[in-house]
């Protein structure tokens, strides 16, 4: 069975011209000092290809897209399939970040669909779940993500379930400098690995990767990764600047 991983994954989002994101990338590579934690970047689609370039050839360091197309081929225009994605050398995707949730109506059964399409051609789903602040203050937050997952990830058989990663973010800490607790954190980690502890076994849950969302940045990440289910992070903001997101990758 696949073991439990440390990973920091930056999130991009729609930031970054072509040469910024180079640059940033270089800057990544320079900084990196080899370890066993897996640094993914997930920038824009139409960097993938010349930032993997960049980062060709450093074991630990992946690239990631920000989502994906549920269907293998055919006449969805300006999507971008999974296939493709895997013929520029991306090894994880994003599903289900709460900003395509919220902007782009992506529901709990279509991201069924794009977790099945990533795990299908082997890549590693990194699949996002979390509550709303309204959720969160009338204490509905565990129904809420138990929800997403059993939705969008319990049809799979434990041995595919083995390859997905999940992140936590609520909303709420989105972008809003407002991070979880490392308490709060890791209090919802638990309850997602208890989850798939029922539904696969504890073994299963006991390996699979969970990272935290949120306003994560070089001054609080130490203290969220000390939890004991807190196995990294999913980085916004701070993974725009390289000395930040470094920080970051060096906080386990
Ligand atoms: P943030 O974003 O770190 O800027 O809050 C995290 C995310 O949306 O993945």
């Amino acid at each position: 069975m696949k073991k439990r991983q440390h990973i920091v994954a930056g999130n991009w989002k729609m930031n970054k011209t072509l040469e910024e994101g180079r640059d940033l990338a270089k800057d990544i590579v320079e900084r990196l000092q080899p370890s066993e934690v897996i640094v993914v970047l997930a920038t824009p689609f139409i960097h993938l290809n010349s930032i993997g370039n960049v980062i060709n050839g450093i074991s630990n360091l992946k690239l990631a897209a920000q989502n994906c197309h549920q269907e293998e081929s055919g006449a969805y225009t300006g999507e971008i399939s999974v296939a493709m994605l895997q013929s520029v050398g991306v090894e994880y995707v994003i599903i289900g970040h709460s900003e395509r949730r919220e902007y782009f109506n992506e529901t709990d059964e279509l991201l069924a669909k794009k977790v099945n399409a990533v795990l299908n051609k082997g890549l590693i789903p990194i699949f996002c779940c979390g509550e709303k602040l309204d959720v969160r203050e009338s204490n509905h937050q565990t129904q809420l993500v138990e929800n997403q997952i059993a939705k969008a990830l319990f049809h799979l058989s434990a041995e595919v379930f083995e390859k997905v990663v999940i992140a936590y973010e609520p909303v709420w800490a989105i972008g809003t400098g407002k991070t979880a607790s490392p308490e709060q954190a890791q209090e919802m980690h638990l309850y997602i690995r208890n989850l798939i502890a029922k539904k696969y076994g504890e073994e299963l849950a006991q390996a699979t990767t969970i990272l935290y969302g949120g306003s994560a940045n070089a001054a609080n990440a130490k203290e969220l990764f000390q939890q004991p289910d807190v196995d990294g992070g999913l980085v916004g903001g701070a993974s725009l600047k390289a000395e930040d997101f470094i920080t970051i990758v060096n906080s386990f």
